[in-house]
């Protein structure tokens, strides 16, 4: 028997119209980590988007994906410079994240970053970072994927944030932030 939040008949059925507010929703309950996907433009402007889209695609090489939407201000830059870095928020970076979420101007004014291969955009205090280069680009009907050739990569063992039914949350224990406070 369906409740509320749990129909007992699928989302689609018949000639029903898509129910794109469940369906998103639905593809809430996914948790995923959150990144910064960065990059410099060949005229040396920086662009950088919140993304939760990224995901490892092969070890061998090694490879990794995300997807970033046709009407972001941002594509141009992606698809030219040839280069992205993917970095991966830890539990304090909330504002950043809300910073490269926003349609703020000069994201890059407020966090520290450094600069990493060819130029890209690293985003200080991130749990890791990978450095890629553009291997290939994908129509994915209202965004474009990106599949990049890691370079290099850099990890350090604090705990990340997450982002699960639209929300922030941490992978923190309370003995974790005993640790990092
Ligand atoms: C947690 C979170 C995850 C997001 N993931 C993506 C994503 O994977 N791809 C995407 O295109 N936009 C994503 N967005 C939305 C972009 O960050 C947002 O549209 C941004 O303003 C795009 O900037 P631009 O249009 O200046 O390029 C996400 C936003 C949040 C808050």
């Amino acid at each position: 028997m369906g409740t509320a939040s749990q129909p007992a008949r699928p989302a689609r059925a018949g000639d029903e119209p898509f129910d794109t507010a469940r369906y998103r929703q639905a593809l809430g309950t996914f948790a995923t980590g959150i990144t910064v996907v960065t990059t410099r433009a060949p005229d040396g402007s920086l662009a950088g988007v919140t993304c939760n889209s990224f995901n490892s695609l092969s070890l061998s090489p090694p490879l990794v994906l995300w997807s970033l939407r046709k009407d972001s201000r941002s594509l141009p830059a992606f698809q030219d410079a040839g280069h992205f870095a993917v970095n991966v928020l830890a539990h304090d970076q909330e504002a950043v994240s809300r910073t490269f979420a926003s349609k703020g101007e000069d994201r890059f004014a407020q966090v520290d970053h450094r600069p990493g291969v060819a130029g890209l955009p690293l985003i200080e205090g991130a749990v890791s970072r990978f450095q890629c280069r553009l291997r290939q680009e994908v129509d994915g009907g209202d965004h474009v994927l990106f599949i990049g050739e890691v370079l290099d990569f850099a990890h350090e063992p604090r705990p990340a944030l997450v982002f699960h039914e639209g929300a922030y949350k941490t992978t923190a224990t309370t003995a974790d932030l005993d640790t990092v406070a």
